[in-house]
């Protein structure tokens, strides 16, 4: 059992291209999302909502507003760095079998909210860790996930009739692929390395870091 945890931690990765677009056993889906939904919370507020969407129109519509986020960030880069980005992929969005998109409505459970008194964003972390219940779930069920974040939020919100005062916080490409890859997209294309993870452990003050 604790093997099997380390092995789905460890096995999941954000995936954009090896999706096959094959349904998901509704069962399964079932299995996911209630993972998901069993993520702590702060106060219980389980602040999160679920929007599936399968409508192709929809995401083809999505699709074409991340394509002008990507050339936004790009015209942010020069040189070597415009040259890489141009050779990632950052999406799933047609691939995918359908997206599930994850929002926070920081009026659950509000005003009296135990344990957000002090720090607002408390709400949106249990919004993440919903989302991460889901990816490793997903993993575990031999699913790919794919978080796509290149959109302007009112643009969602509008597209999907999200009630005002509810953040659209994840647009998620979910659905079988083909593999899952062992090395993350980003390091894989030279973009960044991941950090060693002893260099992220500190002990007792921020410095020094690592062993
Ligand atoms: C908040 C968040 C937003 C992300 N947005 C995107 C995105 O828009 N497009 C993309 O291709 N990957 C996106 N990713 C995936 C990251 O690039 C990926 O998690 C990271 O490179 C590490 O790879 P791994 O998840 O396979 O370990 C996002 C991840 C997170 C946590």
């Amino acid at each position: 059992m604790i093997n099997e945890v380390y092995e789905v931690i460890h096995a999941r990765r954000d995936v954009r291209g090896q999706f096959t677009g094959a349904p998901i056993p509704a069962e399964v889906l079932d299995r996911v999302l209630a993972a998901a939904h069993a993520a702590p919370s702060v106060g219980l507020s389980q602040p999160w909502d679920f929007i599936l969407v399968r409508d192709s129109a929809l995401r083809a519509e999505f699709h074409r507003h991340v394509q002008q986020e990507r050339d936004v960030f790009a015209a942010t880069l020069d040189g070597e760095e415009a040259r890489r980005f141009g050779t990632i992929k950052i999406d799933g969005v047609l691939e995918s079998t359908l997206s599930v998109v994850v929002t926070y409505d920081p009026d659950r459970g509000s005003p009296a909210v135990l344990g957000r008194h002090a720090i607002a964003d408390a709400g949106l972390y249990s919004v993440c860790l919903a989302i991460q219940n889901l990816w490793l779930a997903a993993t575990a069920e031999g699913l790919g996930v794919g978080w796509v974040s290149f959109y302007r939020e009112p643009f969602v919100r509008d597209l999907l009739r999200i009630p005002a005062g509810v953040r659209p916080v994840a647009w998620l490409c979910l659905g079988p692929v083909t593999h899952l890859e062992q090395v993350p997209d980003l390091e894989r294309h030279g973009w960044r390395q991941r950090r060693p993870w002893r260099a992220a452990v500190h002990r007792d003050r921020w410095e020094p870091a690592g062993h």
